[in-house]
């Protein structure tokens, strides 16, 4: 999918738009595929959070993608896109054990992240094998809002816990089928992963009927051209070659789990947008686009950056522009950017948006949210429509009150 590709497909689905390389996804899930390819029993659960499109969750099937949830509406979708409820972990966080038994009275593996729930669930159902997730303490992670596995974070079970973890194993008699870890997005070192590696081998030692590892996910993706990304291949060739060791030590072969979303689809992933107007002030040149943190919240949420192009003029004279949107609050994609000359109407891109993107949209302002296009075989394809009039009105219950009485 090259530019050309994509100002064909913004003329033909309008913006703004979300486009999908179906290309890069099969190839990314292979990369990582082939960096642990020694490992017999490798499982891939793509975490749906990342961008929970049924064509994209059924484009990953394809390849033999299994699912991480942490929702129940997510792990319907899983079962809706035509995943076996075994091919599926559920993984929440602060969700009620209602849900968790709801969950797990579909077939789909579960994931428990405290003790509270473990108990609960334990007592009522010891025959429903369970994976526990266990916060190591490593402060993992791109950014505070996304390392998630130090010592203040809400998620995972605390390893200094774990003699009380095994008090309730023991008293529930429930069995433990896998560890987990999600120790952080957007992690640099790989030395930090094969920390927190550890700690998931200690704790492992302390059960006897385990059937997987999983190891979560956090790899660094590339948002620009030289950017550091994890090095998938040699962490392979290092995690591969602990894992063997451990479960030579533990005494069976047992399956390494990840669950990567960003990995998978992030630059796969790309948002166009038009230029509504261009705006000259004392300091600075806004381009305001068709668009905003109601689309893409990242930059605003996290400070992430996405690479811009000008895609109706890729050969522009660079120019320094902010790139702002069109919602009633700062609203800003990047600031000082150099960026080929723009003019109202032009169609930008926005790089890496295949993940945390159109999943974390929103009708903020009540604007539409946008359609979603996936390049497939060198066809674009719609596998969403964009957002009408009557979808902000859908849920809505309008009272009549000349009707009601005082
Ligand atoms: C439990 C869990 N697994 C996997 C992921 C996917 O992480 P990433 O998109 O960085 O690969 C997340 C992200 O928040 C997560 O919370």
């Amino acid at each position: 999918m090259n530019e050309k590709d994509l100002v064909e497909i913004a003329r033909e689905f309008g913006s703004p738009l979300y486009v999908y390389d179906a290309e890069k996804i099969i190839s990314q899930y292979h990369r990582l595929k082939k960096a642990f390819g020694q490992i017999k029993d490798l499982r891939i659960n793509y975490a749906v959070k990342a961008n929970s499109n049924i064509s994209i969750l059924k484009l990953l099937k394809t390849q033999g993608s299994g699912l991480d949830t942490v929702s129940i509406q997510e792990v319907r979708l899983g079962l809706e896109a035509g995943f076996e409820p075994q091919e599926i972990l559920y993984t929440p966080n602060g969700v009620s054990l209602e849900e968790i038994e709801e969950v797990s009275s579909l077939g789909v593996p579960i994931n428990i992240d405290n003790l509270s729930i473990l108990e609960q669930f334990g007592a009522k159902h010891p025959k429903v094998p369970v994976c526990i997730r266990i916060n190591p303490h490593i402060l993992a992670g791109g950014n505070a809002k996304i390392s998630v596995g130090h010592v203040d974070s809400k998620f995972g079970i605390s390893i200094h816990q774990m003699p009380h973890l095994m008090r309730i194993v023991d008293n529930t008699g429930m069995n433990i089928n896998g560890i987990h870890m999600h120790t952080g997005s957007d992690i640099l070192d790989i030395e930090v992963f094969l920390r927190a590696s550890e700690i998931l081998f200690d704790a492992a030692k302390n059960f006897k009927d385990l059937e997987f590892l999983d190891f979560g996910s956090g790899f660094k993706v590339p948002y620009t051209q030289g950017d550091i990304e994890t090095d998938i291949e040699e962490l392979g060739e290092k995690l591969t070659k602990r894992f063997m060791d451990f479960c030579d030590d533990y005494g069976r072969k047992l399956t390494l789990v990840f669950e990567p979303g960003k990995f998978l689809v992030s630059e796969a992933g790309k948002f166009l947008a038009k230029v509504n107007v261009i705006k000259q002030t004392t300091s600075t040149v806004f381009a305001g686009v068709d668009s905003g943190f109601n689309h893409l919240i990242r930059p605003m949420f996290y400070g992430s950056h996405h690479d811009i192009t000008n895609i109706s003029n890729p050969e522009g004279k660079p120019r320094f522009y902010s790139v702002v949107g069109y919602i009633c609050e700062t609203d800003t994609f990047a600031n000082n950017r150099r960026i080929a000359e723009i003019t109202e109407g032009d169609v930008l891109a926005f790089s890496n948006a295949g993940a945390y993107s159109f999943s974390m949209s929103s009708n903020f302002n009540s604007r539409y949210r946008p359609a979603e296009v996936m390049w497939y075989n060198g066809k674009a394809h719609i596998i969403r429509e964009r957002e009408t009039f009557e979808d902000l009105l859908k849920h809505q219950v309008v009272i009549d009150f000349d009707k009601i009485e005082a």
